[in-house]
């Protein structure tokens, strides 16, 4: 895996921006794979300020969200379909009939997560997967002891991850317990994949993910098996990895050709 460093959240989202902007010059048909909580909104922000002012396109992309609560509307402002309006795809020009998130008000929910990757790969896979990580280890809602080879399927929510989530709700009670999500399998075959995560609150599974072994109880960890992984942090999330000093020294003596 490649570590970035950056020193806040604004530095190091926009360097994702800059992967993300890479990618759809080179292939304005890209198809990516998008997060929803905290940590992507300054990258979302990014974008929409590069689609206004410097002419960054969305018209021919293809976007697939990891992962959406069972039970909320779609209309719930903390539904993930809610979110993405909210924070991207009303300010873009991302045709909507483009954008795929899981229904989780599916009748059968196993037959949505079926046809979910059935159309990632239809759209001839993920060229890009946008993580966030929880502070279980999580990615997606791939909650630790998820199959590192698991597809989309409905998931239950460990009660940190409740208790993560229960920020954006008035109790702790409204938080759904149930989320439909890609799996890590799912996950793992994107073309290329990037990882953020900001702040100290997510040092210990930044490390454990980084630096731990390879291991369902840190669902993260698996990126250790991608070719083309990136882990994109501000020193909050970097504070506890070993070796952050070997990791700033191979991007400072990165060549210019391997840019962003
Ligand atoms: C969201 C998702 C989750 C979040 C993770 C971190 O679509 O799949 O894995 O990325 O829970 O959430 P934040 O960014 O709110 O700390």
């Amino acid at each position: 895996m490649e570590i970035v460093i950056f020193p806040d959240a604004a530095a190091a989202s926009r360097f994702a921006a800059d992967v993300v902007e890479d990618l759809l010059r080179r292939r304005p048909t890209a198809v990516l794979g998008l997060a929803t909580g905290s940590t992507p909104e300054p990258l979302y922000a990014e974008l929409i300020r590069r689609h206004r002012e410097d002419g960054l396109r969305f018209a021919g992309a293809r976007t697939f969200n990891l992962d959406e609560y069972v039970g909320l509307p779609v209309d719930h402002p903390e539904s993930y379909h809610a979110y993405m309006r909210r924070r991207l795809f009303d300010h873009v020009d991302l045709d909507p009939a483009n954008v795929h998130i899981p229904d989780g008000l599916a009748a059968d929910p196993a037959a949505e997560c079926e046809a979910y990757e059935d159309a990632i790969q239809d759209a001839g896979g993920l060229d890009l997967q946008v993580l966030g990580i929880g502070s279980d280890g999580h990615i997606g809602f791939n909650e630790p002891s998820s199959s590192l080879g698991s597809r989309t399927r409905i998931k239950t929510l460990t009660p940190e991850t409740v208790a993560d989530n229960a920020r954006f709700f008035d109790s702790p009670d409204e938080v759904p317990r149930h989320v439909l999500t890609m799996g890590v399998g799912t996950i793992l075959e994107a073309r290329e994949v990037i990882l953020l995560a900001f702040g100290a609150g997510k040092a210990p599974a930044v490390r454990r993910a980084v630096e731990g072994p390879l291991t369902a109880s840190c669902p993260a960890s698996a990126l250790q098996l991608h070719p083309r992984a990136r882990v994109i942090l501000d020193e909050g999330a970097a504070g506890e990895l070993e070796r952050a000093g070997y990791y700033r020294w191979v991007f400072e003596n990165k060549p210019e050709w391997q840019r962003p």
